[in-house]
């Protein structure tokens, strides 16, 4: 249960029915650059400043008692950037597993990585491999960190997994069903996110879960990344059990019409 500590979280808190929490948030944490320019530091400082959120939300979901946490850290698209800001990302997130993963897996958190992390750096990949081993046993919140990660890639391997499996079996006239897909995406296993909340007022998903955000909630804020704290998670949560989530049909305490000619 998490322990308010300050009148924002305390209010937000009383506001907040711990019963109906979405079982899985997945974040797209953006604007760290800008929170740097304002301040104008280097970008890389805005990098730094959105760890510290990170850690932040992590451990306050994981109180709460949400069951996954999805980060988007890198995408397949990132490589883009400067050099001098791909290599400082990498550094950041092996100086952050090392600082971080006692208290992780103290937390009973279950780490897992979802992308196509061959790509990244050996060290970076070592260390994402040990620590993902450590917590393996751990039955706490499960955080999912998206690195080389990309919805479309994603689709494609599971689409090229699906068509090996097949050509194995020799059933090569078998069917692809919804839920073969989605037990080959990299997230097999976990429920879809209920919430995807993107920060820094982006109105875009930027090629993460596609197939997994069909019916989740999304919850955009302007505040930058880094600003992001418990508060900020607190507030998305509220928002998030005021929503009506219908999946298509009419919604609770309402009754079907006449079935439509045709349907
Ligand atoms: C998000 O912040 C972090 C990563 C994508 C790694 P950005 O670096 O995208 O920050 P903005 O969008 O330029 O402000
Ligand atoms: C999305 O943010 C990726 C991550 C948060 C890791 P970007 O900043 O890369 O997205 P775009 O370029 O604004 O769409
Ligand atoms: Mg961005």
């Amino acid at each position: 249960m998490l322990n308010p500590s300050n009148r924002a979280e305390t209010h937000l808190l009383e506001r907040l029915d711990l019963a109906r929490l979405p079982r899985h948030v997945a974040i797209i944490m953006d604007g760290n650059g800008r929170w740097a320019g304002r301040r104008h530091l280097p970008r890389v400082a805005g990098h730094r400043a959105g760890v510290r959120a990170a850690r932040q939300v992590i451990e306050s979901s994981a109180r709460l008692g949400i069951e996954a946490l999805t980060l988007y850290a890198f995408s397949v698209e990132n490589w883009r950037r400067p050099q001098t800001e791909v290599d400082f990302l990498m550094r950041l997130l092996r100086e952050y597993l090392r600082k971080e993963l006692p208290v992780i897996h103290k937390n009973n958190i279950r780490l897992l990585v979802i992308g196509r992390s061959g790509q990244l750096p050996v060290p970076v990949r070592e260390e994402l491999d040990e620590a993902m081993k450590l917590t393996e046993a751990n039955t706490g919140m499960k955080l999912v960190v998206a690195l080389n990660y990309g919805g479309r890639a994603e689709l494609v391997d599971a689409f090229n997994s699906i068509l090996g499996e097949l050509g194995r079996d020799g059933q090569a006239r078998g069917r692809v069903e919804e839920e073969s897909i989605s037990n080959h995406l990299y997230t097999a296993g976990l429920p879809d996110p209920d919430l995807l909340v993107r920060t820094s007022g982006e109105m875009r998903v930027s090629n993460f879960l596609l197939w997994q955000i069909a019916y989740a909630e999304i919850y955009v804020t302007e505040t930058l990344w880094p600003d992001f704290n418990t508060a900020s998670l607190l507030e998305a949560l509220v928002e998030y059990q005021g929503r009506e989530r219908r999946y298509g049909g009419l919604g609770p305490g309402r009754r079907a019409g006449k079935p439509q000619p045709g349907l």
